[in-house]
């Protein structure tokens, strides 16, 4: 990789920093910074004069300090596991990079109260892992929740597997700590149930991108851990079966659905193809699948019993063409990692466009076959690799590249696909990003869908509260 000139801005500025964070807290050597300056899915390469890892708050409000006193623009970083380029500098290595990596503390976990205090930089899997510890279940779970850290998928109000029944990440959210970009600290730490007191301000840092200031720790909202788990994959006829499979499912019993996802035949086939010790655990591959999982606190709530009881009459009524029940944890495990896999499998196999939107619960299965047919009208040979939450309506409505097309030249044509499922989703009622958020990828987007009184508040928003545009430039807004 080629050195990133190092202007006298920023040489002066390196040392100031210095003398905050220490040499552990700057990265400046190109080989250091490189890890942090390419997204995960490779899609954007930036530069940056340093990587900035502060150990705490003070820090980080000293660092944001230093940076917006000489205008220089900031890329706050979690995990980097951003679907959207959310968390990468930009390519004439003038913006700094936050990486909140070093905020990992646990700070505190109440099972009376239900809430955990938990540092910007803890990966999410570990506060799962210290709210179970303490006999709770901290909601939300999604593919990279092993890399991803707190800061982060609050930044991207990310959703994942379980919004059906617990919402999305600013659903947990009761309070926050955040650096301004003028170097403020709003201590936002109130782990209250109800608090009318003005403007929310926390809601507006959730799902901002790191565009209005750097979220340094939360109070997150934790349940009842669920004693009990009952978990199917099926093999369905079409997506409209898996769509009135789950309707069943909430008939039957709307609050023990912990998860209803979708995937397709040829998102499985590329789990099975690329990952080591994914096997299916059916007679035969089928064209359409759904993963469902029952949990709850209440004892004696016979899920189990309850799966097979849904299960058998939608294989009477043809809904359902095979079945296999998790046994055991072992078993529940292997079942999810053919979901959980499916981005990863997707990489292995090529290049691929994203599309993570959403509609009406109702009308998944209309946004699958439209934009399966409007896509190959537009490439014939692509392959559309649908999957995800289907019981809270965002599909990732993916697409791979044709079999022998470069790589490149169908990474050109982002921009047609994402536009042809885009005019489906329309149609539909939907929004062009569920749970991804805006990022790089994304913000061409933003007129045509949330102009108008929408991006004029928004932009008025940014405006207020970082008038020099120096917090995470070129993310969300046009
Ligand atoms: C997932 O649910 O696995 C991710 O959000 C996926 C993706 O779009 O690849
Ligand atoms: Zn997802």
């Amino acid at each position: 990789m080629p050195d990133t000139p190092i202007s006298d801005l920023h040489l002066e500025l390196l040392s100031a920093l210095r003398a905050v964070v220490g040499e552990r807290g700057l990265l400046t050597a190109p080989s250091d910074t490189a890890p942090y300056c390419e997204d995960w899915r490779r899609l954007y390469q930036g530069r940056t004069p340093a990587v900035v890892r502060p150990a705490d708050t003070a820090e980080l409000a000293a660092v944001i300090r230093l940076c917006a006193q000489r205008g220089v623009a900031m890329v706050p970083q979690g995990g980097n596991t951003s679907m959207v380029g959310g968390a990468t500098p930009s390519g004439d290595g003038s913006q700094v990079v936050l990486s909140l990596a070093r905020l990992n503390r646990v700070r505190a976990v109440d099972p009376v109260d239900m809430t955990m205090v938990v540092e910007a930089g803890v990966p999410w899997r570990t506060a799962q892992d210290a709210a179970a510890a303490a006999g709770c279940l901290l909601p939300l779970s999604i593919s990279s929740e092993g890399t991803a850290q707190v800061g982060g998928i609050l930044s991207a109000n990310a959703g994942g597997n379980n919004t059906l029944r617990y919402g999305n990440a600013r659903d947990l959210v009761l309070g926050l700590e955040v650096v301004l970009p003028d170097g403020q600290v709003w201590d936002g730490l109130r782990a209250l149930r109800k608090d009318n007191t003005g403007y929310c301000l926390r809601q507006l840092f959730v799902g901002a991108e790191g565009t209005l200031g750097v979220i340094t720790a939360a109070v997150l909202k934790l349940a009842p851990r669920p004693t009990e788990v009952a978990v199917a994959l099926c093999a369905v006829p079409s997506a409209a079966a898996a769509s009135e499979l789950f309707r069943r499912f909430q008939r039957h019993d709307p609050a023990a659905i912990q998860a209803f996802e979708y995937m397709s035949g040829a998102g499985m086939a590329f789990v099975l193809r690329h990952i080591p010790g994914a096997s299916l655990p059916l007679a035969e591959p089928a064209a359409h699948y759904a993963l469902v999982e029952l949990a709850t606190p209440r004892a004696g709530a016979q899920l189990r019993e309850a799966l097979e009881t849904v299960l058998e009459q939608a294989m009477v009524d043809g809904l359902l063409l095979d079945a296999a029940l998790a046994d055991s944890e072992a078993q529940r495990q292997a079942i999810w990692k053919l979901r959980e896999e499916h981005a990863e499998a997707q990489k292995r196999e090529g290049a691929s466009v994203k599309n993570d939107v959403s509609v009406p619960v109702s009308r998944v299965p209309e946004l699958i076959e439209q934009a399966t047919a409007a896509c190959e009208a537009l490439i014939p040979g692509i392959r559309a690799v649908p999957f995800g939450h289907l019981g809270d309506g965002n599909i990732h409505f993916n697409l791979e590249q044709p079999e022998g097309w470069d790589a490149a030249e169908f990474l050109a044509r982002d921009h047609a696909i994402m536009d042809t499922v885009n005019a489906v989703v329309q149609r539909l009622g939907g929004s062009f990003s569920a749970e991804h958020g805006v990022g790089l990828l994304k913000p061409y987007m933003m007129p045509a869908w949330r102009g108008g009184a929408e991006l004029d508040t928004m932009r008025r928003i940014k405006a207020a509260l970082d008038p020099d545009g120096l917090m995470n430039p070129g993310k969300v807004l046009p």
